[in-house]
């Protein structure tokens, strides 16, 4: 999709936002998948901060138009930027809008230098095992409907009961209509919103906001949701961030609490 969009629009300033995702840059598995055509970008960002757990904030802008930074927010202020001190060169303040604010690259650099390519690498390939093993228990699970898989995001329903039962319904006239036998609800992201009732969808965001809500106020776990483009319904949404180590185990406990917190929605 970005080549055809490159090709489309090469008269135009082409930006890719790798907040979460440029992260796969650090990964030789990865970085092939996502990232292809990303060099015939003319700038890219990705935030350190998110999957690869630096501190907060470190987002990386990166342009392979040399000198477009100091053209574009240079002031030249004399007072601040003299070109005749010891490593001038150096001094990349006038090339940043930001001027005098603290140097966030080197947060990243430190933790480059210290985990190395290797730990880096290992840092996302491992989030992104963990994401899938939990879009495969997400599969599984009758009371969870998989939304949409992405390495660093998966998109889910949680089912209550009652909606589990208007869903198996809806599933028993369907196969009768189509003659399978399959009791699965689960539903392929093309089909989603063909599938489904607009009531079940009104009530899936009222369960997704009350849920959430829920959770939080037990002081349980703070769950994110969101609209997702082509879903008439507000899903939860996980991402990993951080240094630690997210395991299967966290991934079944996430499922377990908000099945408990839940059923009865
Ligand atoms: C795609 C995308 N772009 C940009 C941002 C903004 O990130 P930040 O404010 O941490 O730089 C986010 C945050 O999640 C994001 O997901």
């Amino acid at each position: 999709k970005l080549q055809q969009e490159f090709k489309l629009c090469h008269k135009i300033w082409i930006h890719v936002d790798g907040a979460w995702g440029g992260a796969a840059l650090f990964s030789k598995k990865y970085r092939p998948l996502l990232l292809k055509g990303v060099h015939h970008a003319d700038s890219f960002t990705f935030n350190p901060h998110k999957l690869l757990g630096a501190p907060q904030q470190t987002t990386i802008f990166l342009t392979k138009h040399n000198h477009i930074l100091m053209d574009s927010n240079a002031t030249g202020a004399k007072y601040l930027f003299d070109k005749r001190k010891v490593g001038a060169e150096y001094d990349l303040g006038d090339a940043s809008y930001t001027c005098g604010r603290r140097t966030d690259a080197i947060k990243f650099w430190a933790m480059w230098k210290y985990y190395g390519l290797k730990g880096l690498e290992q840092r996302v390939e491992s989030k992104i095992t963990v994401l899938s093993q939990l879009a495969h228990k997400i599969r599984q699970h009758p009371s969870f409907l998989l939304v949409d898989e992405w390495p660093f995001n998966i998109n889910f329903f949680y089912l209550p009961q009652r909606i589990r039962h208007r869903l198996q319904e809806l599933n028993n006239n369907d196969n009768n209509k189509n003659n399978k036998n399959n009791n699965s609800p689960t539903f392929p992201l093309d089909e989603i919103n063909t599938k489904l009732p607009a009531d079940i969808y009104k009530e899936l965001t009222k369960i997704t906001v009350q849920l959430k809500i829920r959770l939080h106020k037990a002081g349980i776990m703070l769950i994110p949701y969101q609209p997702l483009d082509g879903v008439d319904a507000d899903c939860f949404r996980i991402v990993l961030a951080g240094k630690k180590e997210f395991t299967n185990q966290d991934n079944q406990r996430i499922l377990d609490l908000m099945q408990q917190y839940g059923d009865d929605l």
